[in-house]
């Protein structure tokens, strides 16, 4: 693992404008705890029995991927956007003293709150597998392949560059690791006028990728089996739905990519829960394994635009 701790520099092009913008937000964010922002998350009460208040206090996910993701001892587990660290300190006590858990967060107030707080947790657990780093989503202080799961709450839609993410977060995998991601999904595609707002942005409105835009990046860099969890309707904006999604996928070893290179696959996007076709139900955001003349009569039929086809 590569143990820089600091790898913020304040470039300066278009992008980088947004993601000042977001740092700032959480600069606040961390100092002064937001009753209001992001999604009201239910956590198992026993997950979060070692956790310090002032944790709990600033947890801004919208969900709770690591209680889903199946954690074994003496695994890896990265968080991108760990803010005050809960999902870190969950994980913590999932893979054991052997495990590591690496929470990686480019606010330094909120890493400053989570590194205050390990030390309270690994009292509390009596060993010490948590690290925060300093870094961006889309440059993970972190060697290739060597992590069991990726998670992440509520953050993925605060990226200004969500594709960059995705090939960082498949980089970082060990063959047969995968993601578990909680986070906010737009209904449609957010309008232009609503992305320029950095409140809106700031508050996990306006990064929101619609189901199929996320799903295409997840594809794009290679992800196979993916799994959606609707999780809740969270809140209506200027019309427009927004819902807690859990996403996982995973990244298979080239052996098992490799078993038949003509198999097609579905994956179904709503806005149904499931729909039926030719005699085989695809449930929303399941991938489904298809013949040729499958692959082609759902791509020419008039609701192509609701399935992701991949061979
Ligand atoms: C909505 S909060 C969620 C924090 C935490 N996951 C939780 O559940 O409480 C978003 C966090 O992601 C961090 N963040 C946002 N965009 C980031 C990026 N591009 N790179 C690194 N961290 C980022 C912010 O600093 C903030 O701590």
């Amino acid at each position: 693992m590569n143990d820089t701790e600091s790898c913020c520099d304040s470039k300066s092009d278009e992008d980088d404008v947004s993601r000042n913008d977001v740092q700032r937000f959480y600069s606040k964010a961390a100092i002064s705890a937001q009753d209001n922002l992001c999604c009201p998350t239910e956590y198992n009460p026993v997950e979060l029995s070692h956790i310090p208040k002032e944790v709990l206090e600033i947890s801004y996910g919208c969900g709770s991927p690591v209680g889903k993701a199946g954690l074994q001892e003496g695994q890896t587990m990265v968080d991108l956007g760990s803010g005050g660290g809960i999902d870190c300190f969950i994980a913590a006590k999932h893979v054991g003293k052997t495990g590591h858990v690496y929470g990686i967060d480019m606010t330094e107030e909120m890493l400053s709150i989570a590194r205050k707080n390990s030390e309270q947790v690994v009292k509390n657990l009596g060993y010490d597998n948590i690290k925060f780093k300093q870094g961006f989503l889309e440059n993970i202080p972190i060697e290739d392949t060597c992590v069991d799961l990726v998670t992440s709450n509520c953050v993925i839609n605060l990226s200004t560059k969500k594709n960059e993410v995705f090939k960082e977060i498949y980089r970082i995998l060990k063959p047969g690791g995968h993601f578990l991601i909680s986070d906010i999904i737009s209904e449609v595609e957010v309008p232009e006028i609503m992305k320029n707002n950095k409140e809106l942005w700031g508050e996990c409105v306006s990064g929101a990728l619609t189901l199929k835009d996320f799903l295409n990046h997840a594809r794009d860099n290679l992800f196979k089996g993916l799994h959606i969890q609707k999780d809740y309707l969270w809140k209506e904006v200027e019309g427009i739905k927004f819902y807690s999604y859990t996403i996982e996928g995973c990244k298979f070893s080239s052996d098992e990519m490799s078993i038949d290179k003509n198999s097609f696959f579905a994956i179904y996007t709503g806005p149904f829960d499931s729909v039926f076709f030719d005699g085989t139900r695809f449930q929303l955001g399941e991938t489904v394994e298809i013949d040729k003349e499958t692959a082609e009569i759902i791509s020419s039929y008039s609701y192509k635009d609701q399935f992701i086809i991949t061979n």
